[in-house]
């Protein structure tokens, strides 16, 4: 989604912008080492952004040899040469053998659960069968994000505004899972693969578990016991355990809830922005009204788990993971074999997090690892201007987190994730949205969208790990964890950190944008926003807001995230007018990307839409879709 309206009033004093960024600079020289002198060369270089009609100068160090795309902003989709894009599923595809063919000039909520939803977000690929590496066949997970109402539906059912449109919405919210298998290097869905399955929001029942799970506080007058939630709004960015499980972030459910907060939980509700809601579900349903189910929204803003090898599976939320706006769950399997999920909450000057499992992963068994997301430490970032940052667990009991503040249990820290972070002195983060592992080093990535309250009176100040006033055009940050036995520690307290690269165009000195060398003028970027590693080590990086801000197409760059290429992105995907890319997702042998475009034609309507992508039918209006790219020669994507 594209904007998180959100009110942290936090304000500290800070250095001067120019000041701050200039120590994170010099820093970043002592921690670079002997190549520091060059790269702080490029870094520096306002001009250097190149004109070439060739685009970016050959091939980077670690491989990647595609020419940079070059395309205007335009109604389809475009991808760099030698390469194709083709659709592989859309909004109201098939994904049931009952599905009934899309008509969405007479859609209905029990035609819309039965076919693909809408908003496609995060993607995640799982090979079959279970457990190989195939990259021909597989099941193709997908988060349903949100609906727009302006674009699902025509004027005169927009007019009626009826419960059942309430109803498709719903079940346009939701996840899905596919099967997909390649032949001759062409993706398809499997029709009527018993694997198939969607997971609409107005049916689908999920299983509270963990500290919070059961405590009065997620009771309702439909659930008593706290345990059993209908439906998942709101799913962002996401993650894959490594037992084969899907991980999808709850987000901005505030976006739901209607209501002026009041009682025992309007502290609860304020913090965590309800009561403006940007759907009408509670004109037709009692639980998104706060004044009647004041304990409804405690049972959303969680990371949920779904089983996509197992139909009849139970989808669960995790609610040890902590509740707040949920984007991504990057999971790592540790040195030591525990799990370490990493998690961003998207709304401005909001947190980082880490959750820790208490136990560690059976590789030989996957069963046994069915709940291990129940029990662990549940961590926040503390970024130091010196380059260090703290994870500070959220402990009840351990410093502030106690009764006196409010917090009888765990299950409360919990439920108020934000409030208990807040008073442990996290940093407040220019909107975190995806964080990704590199594969080869194990540093971790953390795409900042923007945040245009940074530095402004209300908003926090700036700092070294976020240092521009205004930010609207975001950047990206390394994580480093410290190393034991030679290998990266991601349980580890106290973390290195650096500025990986600032958004914007490093012609224009306003924009403050800074890189790893000369980039041309394709290959600048604003608002990243989901985060990607190919098997070789390459960061590819989305982003949402990019149209907006430059005037460009949304899409897909490329970049090292090594040596002498690092943060020189290129670009690869533009995306159709309007939308925001989301997913990126490789086959195990990169082979395929796999991409969601979200919300084409945004900011128009279903009758005079700016763009009618992916179909071009004057019948259909654009439609959210999933796209797999591969390379005419089918070797792997990037070079
Ligand atoms: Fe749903 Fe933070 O993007
Ligand atoms: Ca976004
Ligand atoms: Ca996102
Ligand atoms: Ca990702």
């Amino acid at each position: 989604m594209h904007d998180n309206e959100q009110i942290p009033p936090r304000t500290t004093t800070a250095p001067p912008f120019a000041e701050v960024l200039e120590r994170a600079l010099a820093r970043r020289s002592l921690l670079v080492g002997a190549g520091a002198a060059a790269l702080i060369a490029a870094l520096g270089r306002r001009g250097g952004a190149q004109d070439d009609t060739d685009g970016f100068p050959g091939t980077s160090a670690g491989g990647l040899s595609f020419r940079e795309l070059r395309a205007p902003l335009g109604r389809d989709h475009a991808v760099a040469e030698g390469y194709r894009a083709e659709v592989l599923v859309a909004w109201g595809d098939a994904v049931t053998g009952a599905a009934r063919r899309f008509d969405p000039l007479a859609q209905t909520a029990a035609a819309q659960e039965q076919q693909f939803g809408f908003g496609n977000d995060f993607l995640a690929f799982f090979p079959l069968p279970a457990g190989s590496a195939n990259s021909a066949h597989g099941l193709l997970f997908v988060n349903h994000e949100y609906t727009e109402r302006g674009l699902m539906f025509p004027p005169e059912q927009r007019a009626r505004d009826g419960a059942e449109l309430s109803e498709i919405e719903l079940a346009a919210h939701g996840c899905t899972v596919l099967e997909i298998r390649a032949v001759d290097g062409v993706w398809r869905t499997v029709p009527d693969s018993p694997y198939n399955r969607r997971l609409p929001s107005n049916r689908t029942l999920f299983e509270l578990r963990g500290p919070a799970a059961g405590h009065p506080r997620l009771a309702t007058s439909a659930d008593k016991d706290g345990r059993t939630a209908l439906g998942t709004l709101n799913n962002c960015a996401g993650g894959r355990t490594p037992w084969g499980t899907a991980l999808s972030g709850e987000e901005n459910v505030h976006k739901y809830f209607d209501g002026e907060p009041a009682g025992t939980e309007a502290a609860n509700h304020r913090r965590m922005g309800m009561g403006s809601p940007q759907f009408r579900f509670h004109r037709h349903h009692a639980r998104f009204r706060l004044a009647d189910e004041p304990n409804e929204p405690n049972r959303f803003g969680w990371v949920v788990e779904i089983d996509p090898y197992d139909p009849a599976s139970t989808p669960r939320k995790r609610t040890a993971l902590g509740r707040f706006c949920h984007e991504g769950a990057e999971t790592v399997l540790n040195q030591d074999g525990h799990l370490v999920v990493y998690m961003g909450d998207d709304s401005r000057g909001e947190y980082i997090y880490r959750f820790v499992s208490a136990a560690v992963v059976d590789t030989a068994n996957r069963a046994a690892n069915e709940h291990l997301l129940d029990e662990g430490r549940l961590d926040v970032a503390r970024f130091h201007d010196d380059g260090t940052l703290e994870w500070l667990p959220l402990v009840h009991g351990s410093g502030p987190l106690t009764e006196a503040a409010g917090f009888a249990s765990q299950a409360d820290v919990l439920i108020e994730t934000r409030r208990a972070a807040d008073l442990v002195g996290a940093t407040p983060m220019d909107r975190p949205e995806d964080l990704e592992a590199s594969p080869t080093t194990g540093r971790v990535y953390v795409a900042l969208t923007n945040n245009s309250r940074r530095g402004v009176e209300g908003g926090p100040a700036v700092d070294a790990a976020n240092p521009r006033a205004k930010n609207r055009l975001g950047h990206v940050l390394e994580l480093v964890p410290p190393e034991k036995g030679g290998q990266p520690d991601h349980g580890g307290q106290r973390y290195r950190w650096n500025v990986f690269l600032l958004g914007g165009d490093p012609v224009r000195a306003e924009h403050g944008a800074r890189y790893g060398g000369a980039i041309s003028d394709e290959g600048w970027l604003t608002c990243p926003d989901n985060l990607a590693f190919d098997p070789k080590g390459r960061l590819w990086v989305a982003t949402d807001g990019h149209e907006d801000t430059s005037g460009r197409a949304d899409g897909l760059w490329a970049t090292d995230a090594e040596g002498p290429d690092r943060a020189r992105t290129r670009r690869f995907y533009a995306a159709p007018t309007g939308a925001e890319l989301c997913g990126p997702c490789f086959t195990p042998d990169g082979t395929t990307l796999f991409v969601a475009v979200q919300h084409p034609g945004e900011g128009s309507s279903f009758e005079s839409p700016t763009t009618r992508w992916p179909d071009f039918d004057p019948k259909l209006p654009p439609r959210p879709a999933v796209v797999a790219i591969r390379r005419d020669d089918g070797g792997p994507i990037g070079g």
